[in-house]
């Protein structure tokens, strides 16, 4: 192992980058390493995973290939796209294929010009799913003992019949008692409206997972260990003002952390991480905040501002519906409309009867203080 000290920034504050020092989510790994190494038609081989932006939904299903890998799996991975199907019948699962018997693609090949309908391309669209099971059944084939996992990220933005198809296949194959997982990721309201729609039982079967914000302890914990051995250390202040900080959003931790450990000489201070602050509120800003608030029409960002403003004058984040109403001077029945809306970019969630919050830290600070770019005519 590497016995030197870190020479450069340990933090990782990059979406779909795996931190260094992995924090929480062990129910979720474990019970996924268990179904792996179980039998076909274990309900933890196919698995969703979903929550807001920056809460560590790629690294984690990065950390479910992972895992599969060690254990000799074969991963198939997508980004949900156009033509998923089609993407793993004509590509992905041939070129795995490939890859374990070279001389494979051949005998393909030498079967389809002769014109053998079921194996030769077919551009039948009802013809995808059954040419996709045959596909992975040859894959499977050359597998012993292991088998195949098929992972999707952004399955918010999927089109569900391309979705279905492969769910069908997928269905197919655990009925053949095939060894093969599926673990997809997606925004809490894309999932959630996914799974509402008809025919997605498939997905209702899946184990679900709500990824929430890490404890404090552990988002404190993540940086100690990271900042161990780079050189710089977080003092215990630093530690619980910068862990208090992050509200255990993943993101949050990785950022001021590499803030922080830039800003300082040698030991990471509580003015150090002091003056990280408003930079990562800033970087926060610009890279989670303004794109997702970027295209809100004016009369939601009306709604979002007045929740802005109420916001510093509640203690724990929560505003209610009919003070926002009366803010804007409208009835509550001329906000619903925006408020759903709102609650489905995934901007704001309900926070129990009557009472909205934000759906990420520090959205309302940066909404007051949103510096957009001055209009000239
Ligand atoms: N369990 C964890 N422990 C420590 N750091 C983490 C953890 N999960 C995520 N991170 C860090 O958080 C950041 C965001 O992670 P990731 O890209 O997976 O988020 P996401 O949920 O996929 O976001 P988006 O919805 O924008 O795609 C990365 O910098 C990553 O290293
Ligand atoms: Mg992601």
């Amino acid at each position: 192992m590497d016995a030197l000290p870190h020479t450069s920034n340990p933090f990782r504050p990059t979406f779909g980058v795996s931190p260094l020092i992995w924090s929480g989510r062990q129910t979720v790994l474990l019970e996924f390493e268990k179904a792996i190494l179980s039998q076909p038609g274990n309900p933890g081989r196919s698995i969703i995973v979903s929550g807001s932006r920056g809460i560590g939904k790629t690294v984690l299903l990065n950390e479910v290939e992972d895992i599969a890998q060690r254990n000799g799996w074969i991963v198939l991975r997508l980004s949900a796209r156009e033509g998923m199907a089609q993407l793993l019948t004509e590509s992905l699962v041939p070129e795995a294929v490939e890859k374990l018997e070279p001389s494979r693609k051949h005998h393909i090949e030498h079967i389809s010009v002769a014109g053998v309908g079921s194996i030769g391309w077919n551009s039948d669209e009802t013809q995808v799913a059954p040419r996709l099971s045959s596909r992975l059944r040859e894959l499977l084939s050359l597998l012993k003992d292991t088998g195949v996992l098929i992972t999707i990220d952004e399955v918010q933005d999927c089109d569900p019949q391309d979705l279905t198809t492969i769910a069908i296949s997928f269905q197919d194959l655990v009925r053949d008692n095939e060894h093969i997982t599926i673990a997809m990721a997606g925004l809490t309201v894309g999932v959630n409206n996914l799974l509402n729609l008809p025919g997605t039982t498939f997905l209702r079967r899946a184990r679900h997972y709500e990824l929430g914000p890490l404890t404090i302890a552990d988002a404190r914990s993540n940086l100690v260990e990271t900042a161990a051995g780079s050189g710089k250390e977080f003092s215990e202040e630093a530690a619980d003002y910068a862990a208090s900080f992050t509200q255990g959003y993943p993101y949050l931790v990785q950022l001021i952390g590499f803030l922080s450990w830039e800003k300082s000489d040698a030991a990471i201070t509580l003015d150090t991480v002091e003056e990280a602050r408003p930079e990562a509120i800033r970087i926060l800003g610009t890279n989670v905040h303004q794109p997702s608030v970027r295209s809100v029409p004016a009369r939601q960002r009306e709604f979002l501002d007045a929740m802005a403003n109420l916001e510093t004058t509640s203690p724990n984040g929560e505003i209610s519906i009919s003070d926002i109403a009366s803010s804007l001077g409208r009835k509550l029945n001329e906000i619903s409309d925006s408020r759903a809306k709102l609650i489905n970019r995934d901007l704001i969630v309900s926070a129990g009867h009557g009472k909205l919050e934000f759906a990420q830290p520090y959205l309302g600070s940066y909404l007051r203080s949103d510096d957009r770019p001055i209009r000239v005519n």
